[in-house]
């Protein structure tokens, strides 16, 4: 049986929600292999919205819903986010949801200090979403970390914690700030640990056997590849890998447990927080954009910057996630526009590029070449087939798709669930 893995091909808020509700409802897995509640998927069901931030959306419709080992867990938002749904109606309970027992904590004081130091950098912040997500990920690769099995085994923790509090403190002393309270720390993990031990196995194990069945797995990717820790606008990227091979790592499967790379592209581009952004439009055209678009973050609710899709970012996604075709969303956004403009190479002190570079200072000083077409006049809201859409929409994703060298596998024309053209189904090739 096929499987899908999702990514984001840009700087995350693609639009990943409907087209992951769509493939869950199709699943018999959905698996989250990296980041944490930094994420913010929206779900529209009927009349029902469905807010997540951590947990897959697969648990929507009762489908088996895994986080994986790649993800950073904070409990505490685990709870809250499992008690709103179910609040909402939604069955959670160990048949269908399950957590890595090897997955890394987000504690207390990693929150403290992802906003010590947003706040200690001002205009040099990165704009994170303070959920302590990169000091949760700094203690993972430091092997400072305490994870979920760590919780069957509280009594047992004193060197860990003297590890974990010693490079706390001294960074705590630093901003100013008196050090980790242990006794509260170990009193909040005590209380919290039955909750999160419920649902805690060894999920690696469960995906092989679900896997061996022929079971369809989806894997949910988060944030986009151009926030990649690796591959990204490094610094300015989150603190976890999201490219597709992530997927493997991030949930015990092997790399060819992975299939239909599915990369979901906007047909412009937007990104939060800060960081370079070559085609931004700091002008009425981009306001319009994040208007006509909701450009909102579902999770901390700051204006999204926005601009013309760039082609060679995509491109460049694509190539290093392996992406096998893209959903493309929001085209009915540029919907009515006199003309469009896609971003096809850049200029960088005289010389032109078909690549983005790695320096953070050439990456802020390329200037975008464009490739201008004509804009349509009527609509692509709602379009189910491409009879339904205007010729120059049609123009524009085929051009789209060319200078990405990758294939549209669907268009995705507003947010309800039919409303899509579907060009390659993912789970069947
Ligand atoms: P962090 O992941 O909270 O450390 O934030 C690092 C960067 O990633 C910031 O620019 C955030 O705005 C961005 N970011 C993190 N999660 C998301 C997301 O789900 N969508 C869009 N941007 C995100």
């Amino acid at each position: 049986m096929a499987n899908v893995t999702v990514i984001g091909a840009q700087w995350g808020d693609e639009g990943k929600g409907k087209i992951v509700d769509w493939l869950a409802s199709r699943a018999d897995a959905v698996v989250r292999f990296q980041g944490g509640h930094n994420a913010g998927h929206t779900l529209v069901v009927g009349e029902q919205v469905y807010k997540l931030s951590l947990l897959p959306s697969g648990i929507v419709t009762g489908t088996l819903s895994i986080i994986g080992n790649g993800v950073v867990l904070d409990p505490w938002a685990l709870k809250a986010e499992i008690e709103k749904l179910t609040a909402q109606g939604v069955a959670i309970n160990a048949d269908n949801f399950a957590i890595a027992d090897n997955c890394p904590l987000i504690l207390p004081l990693h929150r403290d200090l992802d906003g010590l130091r947003e706040t200690a950098a001002g205009s040099g912040k990165i704009g994170t979403t303070g959920r302590g997500i990169g000091p949760a990920y700094e203690d993972k690769v430091g092997r400072r970390a305490i994870r979920v099995c760590d919780l069957a085994h509280l009594d047992a923790l004193d060197s860990q914690l003297d590890r974990l509090c010693a490079h706390h403190d001294a960074l705590r002393a630093g901003f100013g700030q008196p050090p980790v309270d242990r006794d509260a720390l170990v009193a909040e993990l005590r209380d919290i640990a039955p909750y999160v031990l419920q649902f805690a196995q060894p999920v690696w194990k469960r995906l092989n056997q679900v896997r061996k069945a022929g079971a369809r797995i989806l894997f949910e990717g988060a944030q986009g590849v151009l926030l990649d820790v690796d591959h990204g606008t490094y610094p300015f990227v989150t603190s976890s890998n999201t490219v597709s091979g992530t997927a493997a790592s991030g949930s015990g499967l092997g790399p060819n447990a992975t299939g239909f790379v599915l990369g979901i592209v906007k047909a412009y581009t937007t990104r939060v927080g800060s960081g370079p952004f070559p085609t931004e439009l700091e002008d009425a055209t981009g306001q319009r954009l994040g208007e006509r678009g909701h450009e909102f973050g579902t999770v901390t609710g700051r204006k999204r910057r926005c601009g013309w899709f760039d082609a060679v970012l995509v491109r460049q996604s694509c190539a290093i996630s392996g992406v096998t075709g893209i959903a493309l969303t929001k085209v009915d956004v540029l919907d009515g526009m006199e003309k469009v403009k896609i971003c096809t190479g850049y200029r960088l002190r005289g010389k032109v590029l078909d690549y983005f570079p790695s320096h953070a200072a050439d990456q802020a000083e390329v200037e975008p070449i464009y490739e201008e077409m004509d804009g349509w006049a009527g609509t692509t809201a709602g379009a189910r087939s491409w009879a339904d859409l205007p010729a120059q929409a049609i123009k524009y994703i085929q051009r789209v798709q060319e200078l990405i060298e990758t294939p549209v596998a669907l268009v995705s024309t507003s947010p309800e669930r039919e409303d899509t053209i579907l060009v390659r189904d993912p789970f069947v090739d």
